[in-house]
């Protein structure tokens, strides 16, 4: 009975993100869609029917118990797993007709970080950095020039030269973050960053990450904090049992002006996306983000 275009059989030519088997004509700021996603792993759902739209710039917290697919989501994302049934849209990107060969392209518009960090820890700094560039083929100078940048973005730019193991996990993830927009992602994807971290070193890196956000990055962030998700949460996503249970829009207060201009002047990964989406009316709802989770 599914009357709408099917992103697989639009016209040629015609852009696979402006067309939306649920609701027609896609808002042109949508940037991630998820379509009756199922994500099985032999008789396991691990996602299922999972339907989700991100704008151009959003915040999103995505909550849930151990185990409700959350990290499966973000690698449907990266497109590391493909659906088993339905189809996943990033950017210009089909889960559906995605060639092995363009896996790359679309890697270059996601940065992700991880709980773990998953830095070469026998490497420095500047190289850790230095690597995500090398693999999408920036010359060496242009390299120096941006890991230069966001090193001093995030503070770390003294100690380019120590290895990464002899850094705290709170400075290790800030390499991680560097090493995750350094090509200038569209979206960061981090998947419980802050779960090695103490709360201080946590409010760090929550506050790195708003402010790429403010610069025009989307973020999903996992997360088991149910206090930041609390205190923070824009849109907040809860899976369970890898279904969709609330997805929730609510108030968080925006950052000052000033602050948004630093932070803009500082990192600005893509002219045309620091936008900050605004939804139609800000409400404010409450999300039981804490039923019957652990963690
Ligand atoms: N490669 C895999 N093979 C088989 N089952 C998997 C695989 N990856 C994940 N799963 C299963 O899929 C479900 C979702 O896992 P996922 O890692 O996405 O959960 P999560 O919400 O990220 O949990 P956590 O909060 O513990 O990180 C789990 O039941 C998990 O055991
Ligand atoms: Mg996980």
């Amino acid at each position: 009975m599914n009357r709408v275009p099917d992103p697989d059989r639009t016209a040629a030519g015609a852009s696979p993100t402006t067309f939306d088997p649920l609701q027609g004509p896609l808002d042109p700021r949508t940037i991630i869609s998820a379509y009756h996603v199922d994500l099985r792993y032999g008789n396991h759902y691990a996602l299922r029917d999972v339907n989700l739209q991100v704008a151009n710039g959003e915040f999103i917290f995505v909550v849930g118990p151990s185990g409700a697919g959350k990290s499966s989501l973000l690698r449907l994302l990266t497109m590391d797993e493909f659906p088993t049934e339905g189809r996943v849209i990033v950017g210009r990107f089909v889960s559906s007709r995605m060639k092995r060969s363009r896996i790359p392209l679309l890697r270059r518009e996601i940065g992700v970080i991880f709980q773990d960090f998953r830095l070469l820890e026998d490497r420095d700094v500047f190289d850790n950095v230095a690597f995500a560039q090398m693999v999408v083929g920036v010359g060496s100078a242009e390299i120096k020039r941006n890991v230069t940048r966001v090193l001093n973005w995030v503070g770390l730019y003294h100690k380019r030269k120590q290895k990464v193991i002899t850094l705290s996990g709170g400075e290790q993830q800030r390499v991680a973050i560097a090493r995750a927009i350094v090509n200038s992602p569209k979206i960061l994807l981090a998947d419980e960053p802050t779960g090695n971290l103490d709360p201080e070193v946590s409010q760090e890196v929550i506050d790195l990450l708003f402010r790429i956000n403010n610069a025009g990055t989307a973020v999903i962030m996992c997360t088991h904090d149910h206090i930041m998700v609390r205190q923070y949460g824009e849109r907040v996503v809860k899976l369970e049992e890898g279904r969709i249970t609330a997805d929730v829009q609510r108030y968080r207060p925006q950052v000052s002006r000033k602050e948004k201009a630093v932070a803009e002047k500082a990192y600005r990964p893509h002219e045309e996306g620091a936008q900050r989406r605004q939804p139609e009316s800000w409400e404010r709802a409450v999300l039981d983000v804490d039923g019957g989770e652990e963690g």
